[in-house]
């Protein structure tokens, strides 16, 4: 065990998990690609000073993003509802002036910002994977193929002038330099903009052993403190955060200039709700780190069994918590022969490191196994309300989170 500097205040990371060496999460290589893979050790723990959760070691970017980067925030029915929902909202409160503009970074196959376009309002999405720009694109969505960074936001405000917001979803905790976002945030935003994001919270991550969060390219997994530290480092203000229920527990945080912006009172509420469940201390991730040995161990055990006794079992879902699951557990082919998925670019793919091929759904309906783990857990209720006939059939899903059990 090492320990690292803080990305967002210099402090000291204490190494405290350690999932061992990991492939990129979404790399989910061709066949004929698998001898060119890299891997890179996955540890990560909380800052002594500002608390960010976040990975010891960077990868490289172009080892995470390529051109067909595979995933798709459309993917899901519940994430489609949500993103429409958001951009509803937007329309209604920071987006309601005459000439109104608003910035998405990471905007992906332009989920949210499809609403935005439809009501003819001014947007840019900057994505830098050129295959799910594209899809965004033939939407009818302004796209800038790019990173987010300050280089970028001031060329976006020199050619569209300044944005009313700024939002994010589940790209910003990909950001390796924060500090560097946050000065292109500044750059950008009008004097009372707000800058909201929604990522996965640690909070929800430790609660339910969800290690599988943990991948190259969740570099940071925020808690109310830690982004209530960061903006304030910046020079910005925490002024909400609000919790939706996706990727198996998001917050929703809202940044402005200081004093702009009336703080709400779950800002409090939150960082009293934190200190109470001690989530800032090490001993807590330390807790975490023997949940997920334990888990390791419960469920090589529970696979190792069902493979003596002839039962058959495959895996339903690619995200990439996959990739992390199955190197940490040292589980191959011999024990789950594949996973199936509804992403078509995820199809005809192995999963990074541990080579389990990507089929479609179909290869599920078509031949029940008899047990399933679920790896799109998160979309538990939207699977298993499809997957019915499975259950019907005397089919069992395994689920691995917050520990090891059978449904
Ligand atoms: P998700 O958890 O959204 O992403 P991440 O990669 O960030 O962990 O990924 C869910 C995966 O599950 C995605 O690849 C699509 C797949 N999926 C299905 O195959 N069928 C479904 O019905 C749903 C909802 C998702
Ligand atoms: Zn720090």
């Amino acid at each position: 065990m090492s320990n690292g500097i803080c990305r967002i205040c210099g402090g000291t990371v204490k190494e405290t998990v350690n999932l061992g060496r990991q492939p990129s999460g979404n790399g989910f290589p061709l066949p004929h690609e698998i001898e060119h893979e890299r891997s890179f050790p996955l540890s990560a723990g909380t800052c002594d000073s500002c608390t960010m959760f976040q990975l010891l070691d960077d990868v490289p970017s172009e080892a995470k993003y390529r051109d067909e980067y595979p995933y798709h925030a459309s993917g899901s029915a519940v994430h489609r509802a949500h993103f429409e929902a958001n951009a509803r909202r937007f329309l209604e409160t920071e987006l309601t002036g005459p000439d109104a503009f608003i910035v998405e970074i990471g905007s992906n196959d332009g989920v949210m910002l499809a609403t935005i376009a439809q009501a003819g309002v001014r947007h840019l999405g900057v994505e830098p994977c050129r295959e799910v720009a594209d899809v965004a694109r033939g939407r009818g969505i302004q796209v800038l193929g790019e990173f987010f960074n300050e280089n970028t936001a001031a060329a976006i405000r020199a050619e569209h002038g300044p944005a009313n917001m700024v939002f994010g979803a589940n790209c910003i905790a990909h950001i390796v330099d924060l500090r560097r976002l946050l000065q292109g945030i500044d750059t950008l935003l009008t004097p009372d903009g707000v800058f909201i994001f929604e990522e996965p919270y640690l909070g929800s991550v430790i609660a339910q052993n969800a290690f599988d969060m943990i991948y190259d390219e969740h570099v940071h997994i925020f808690s109310v403190r830690s982004i209530k530290a960061m903006a304030e480092l910046a020079g910005f203000e925490l002024v909400n955060a609000e919790p939706v229920p996706l990727h198996g527990g998001t917050m929703r945080y809202t940044i402005a200039r200081p004093s702009r912006r009336a703080v709400a009172p779950a800002v409090a509420e939150f960082l009293a709700q934190e200190r109470e469940q001690r989530l800032a201390e090490h001993g807590t991730i330390e807790k975490f780190a023997a949940a997920v040995r334990k888990i390791r161990e419960d469920l090589t055990g529970l696979l190792g069994d069902l493979r003596a006794q002839g039962k058959r079992v495959v895996g339903y879902g690619a995200p990439a918590k996959v990739t992390t699951v199955t190197n940490y557990c040292g589980i191959g082919t011999e024990l789950i022969p594949f996973v199936v998925d509804s992403t078509p670019s995820k199809q005809g793919r192995l999963v990074a490191g541990s080579h389990i091929p990507v089929l479609e759904p179909g290869a599920f309906s078509a031949d029940h196994p008899d047990y399933a783990v679920l790896f799109a857990w998160n979309h538990a209720e939207e699977i298993m309300a499809k997957e019915q006939a499975f259950r019907e059939r005397g089919g069992r899903w395994i689920l691995y989170v917050p520990d090891v059990h059978i449904v």
